[in-house]
């Protein structure tokens, strides 16, 4: 007799075997159901596992569409709203997203969008004021020569990391302690003084810089790190042997000095502000070895050619100053980066087109400036090593990027059809040669080869090179460009001063000056590769060129090629995407700032009629 099984002291009616398997199969039905339909949410939904699954680096299978965010590839990954889209965070085909999380290998696990690159978030340009009074000037050379120091001076301060500010009486007049100032009637020098003061004291925290006072140094200084953090607790600052040169201080400090000054009864017998305050008003700073500051007696002292030539004809004078100036930046930046400047070439062969205007930059940078002092010193600098044309700053072509603090980068980032095109000599190639032939992401793994050596995958590498493009240390030692697009325009505020662009053929430099034509011819170093004779240029420019036209058409089947070259070589897509748009945001911070800026201090310091860009040195 069959066993009567009971469940609680109730008898379990026997069941069938037919209508037992019947059963088992509904419950292994519903058990399959449940698990798909419950697991995604139990899959933690992040950075961490969607960005690895996303990118499996299996054999693609050549999608329509590139595999972006909602990856067909993942099957778990929920649908997710992509992040808002950042306000003035598109520029051309560039497209760019600012978040911490920046350094993960694959830009579109976060933002979503195959075509938004992660970059890491702007970071914050503490304001630098100067005060200028454009209404006083009304001889047109002398104000065409004051406006080529204030751009000078934004420039410099630009390129180190600042937002420079010219301030003018404007400000002065917004600050209610004005009328106080104007029942005063102190004589011209002190007023000026003090109306800068509160030109500042309107603005609040901040550095108030004389714009003859230049920063001359490593980004990695100590006092311009300090400077550039935007906080300054404590008493007002002021620099040993820089008198008015630069201040620094908090809102409420200013206003306490401005406010001593203005009821001190020996204001009237006092030279200048700092003279009209208690001495114990600022903490005087000895260290101040990146500071440059141009006053007339430095000038007289140091530099007094160009001293003659202002007193004999200010607005020449002060032109000579801005050109001495300029070349002092200029030197500075190459002591700094002593050990020269490595125009990158991952592959030695047939790259010479698409490194030639990186190369070109790079001559000019290593090119002297032109100097009316050519053998000078900055004021802040006495044992600088002045360029000398005949041991110019070596240039070399390295395949490899290395991280060497007296080296400066310059590197051609190519879309992956164009390194293919030109790693394999043709412009045929198709799915079958990408699957079959090519090596994936060529032109990053020989990049960080010294940095990680073989045998690592492309996501490290891909965070290698995004911190070497991005990192605060990254952007002042390097400069990365899209071998497709022409050089940038601003690069002059890229590096802080004007680059030299061969003078001696503008015709327009008056001194004579050892250019580059003078400089002994060098021999083509071995390991920069081999020269390719004229024919292979020619094909190798040729085959840059289809390699741009291909970035511009949009017909099927390039498409087709498009996508199934970059889905073959994800971490080389990635890189150019995200070196594309970080030279793209900058940009568009700079414009920014400069529309915002020129509607003050009746738009001095502003470039006039020098949007030549590059286009006439590298289009050939
Ligand atoms: C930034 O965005 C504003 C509107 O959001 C637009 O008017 C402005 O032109 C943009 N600036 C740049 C440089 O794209
Ligand atoms: C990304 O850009 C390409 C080319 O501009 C375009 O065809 C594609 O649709 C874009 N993808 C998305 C998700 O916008
Ligand atoms: C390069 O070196 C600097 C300091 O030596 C370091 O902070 C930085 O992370 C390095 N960059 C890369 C890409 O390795
Ligand atoms: C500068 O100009 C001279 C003469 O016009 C030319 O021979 C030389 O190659 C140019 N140098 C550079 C770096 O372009």
């Amino acid at each position: 007799m069959p066993v009567q099984r009971t469940f609680f002291g109730r008898p379990i009616p026997a069941v069938p075997p037919r209508r037992m398997a019947l059963l088992l199969a509904s419950v292994a039905i519903f058990a399959v159901i449940t698990l798909v339909f419950t697991l995604p949410n139990s899959i933690p939904v992040g950075p961490s596992l969607g960005r690895f699954t996303d990118h499996k680096y299996s054999l693609p299978k050549m999608p329509k569409k590139l595999p972006g965010a909602t990856s067909i590839l993942n099957p778990f990954r929920p649908i997710a709203h992509p992040p808002p889209i950042q306000k003035n965070s598109t520029n051309g085909e560039s497209k760019w997203h600012a978040g911490w999380n920046w350094r993960s290998p694959f830009s579109s696990s976060i933002t979503l969008d195959e075509n938004r690159s992660l970059l890491p978030p702007l970071r914050v340009r503490p304001p630098i004021y100067t005060y200028y009074d454009h209404t006083l000037e009304k001889d047109e050379t002398l104000k065409e020569a004051h406006n080529a120091i204030l751009l000078t001076w934004r420039r410099a301060w630009w390129a180190q990391g600042f937002k420079p500010v010219i301030l003018s009486p404007a400000e002065t007049m917004n600050n209610q302690l004005y009328v106080e100032l104007q029942r005063l009637d102190l004589d011209s020098q002190l007023n000026t003084e003090l109306m800068r003061w509160l030109a500042w004291e309107n603005m609040g925290t901040g550095v108030l810089c004389n714009y003859l006072t230049l920063p001359m140094g490593p980004h990695e200084d100590p006092l311009l790190s300090y400077l550039r953090r935007g906080k300054y607790p404590g008493k007002l600052t002021r620099f040993e042997k820089l008198g008015s040169g630069i201040f620094v201080g908090e809102k409420a400090e200013i206003t306490a000095a401005v406010k001593t000054a203005l009821a001190s009864p020996d204001l009237k017998s006092a030279k200048d502000f700092i003279g009209a305050v208690p001495s114990d008003t600022f903490l005087i700073d000895p260290h101040h070895d990146s500071l440059a500051f141009y006053d007339t007696q430095v000038v007289t002292d140091s530099y007094s050619k160009v001293a003659k030539d202002i007193v004999n004809d200010p607005a020449k004078g002060l032109q000579t100053l801005n050109q001495l100036i300029i070349a002092h930046l200029h030197s500075t930046w190459q002591n700094i980066f002593s050990a020269g400047i490595a125009v990158l070439k991952p592959q030695p062969e047939h790259m010479s087109a698409l490194v030639q205007p990186a190369r070109k930059l790079a001559d000019f940078l290593a090119q002297c400036p032109v100097s009316p002092l050519p053998a000078s010193c900055p004021p802040n600098r006495p044992k600088c090593k002045p360029c000398v044309s005949s041991v110019p700053l070596k240039i070399a072509s390295p395949p490899v990027y290395r991280n060497t603090s007296a080296l400066y980068t310059i590197g051609t980032v190519p879309h992956p059809y164009t390194m293919a095109i030109l790693s394999s000599f043709r412009d045929n190639i198709n799915v079958r040669w990408i699957r079959r032939d090519s090596e994936r992401d060529p032109w990053l793994t020989i990049l960080t080869k010294e940095l990680l050596g073989t045998g690592v995958s492309g996501a490290p590498r891909v965070i290698k090179f995004k911190e070497a493009v991005a990192s605060e240390y990254g952007t002042f030692h390097s400069l990365w460009v899209s071998a497709e697009k022409n050089l940038p325009h601003d690069l002059d505020w890229h590096f802080g001063f004007t680059i030299p662009r061969n003078a001696t053929d503008t015709g327009k430099s008056e001194t004579p000056v050892p250019g580059p034509e003078r400089r002994p011819q060098e021999k083509p170093d071995p390991k920069d590769g081999p020269v390719p004779n004229p024919e292979e240029m020619q094909k190798e420019k040729e085959l840059l060129k289809r390699a741009r036209d291909f970035g511009q058409a949009r017909s099927e089947a390039e498409e087709k090629l498009r996508g199934a070259i970059e889905a073959w070589n994800l971490a080389d897509t990635e890189a150019w995407k995200f070196a594309r748009a970080f030279l793209a945001r900058s940009r568009v911070e700079r414009i920014k700032w400069e529309d915002e800026e020129k509607k003050y201090a009746g738009g001095a310091g502003a470039e006039r009629g020098r949007s030549e860009g590059w286009g006439r040195w590298f289009d050939d």
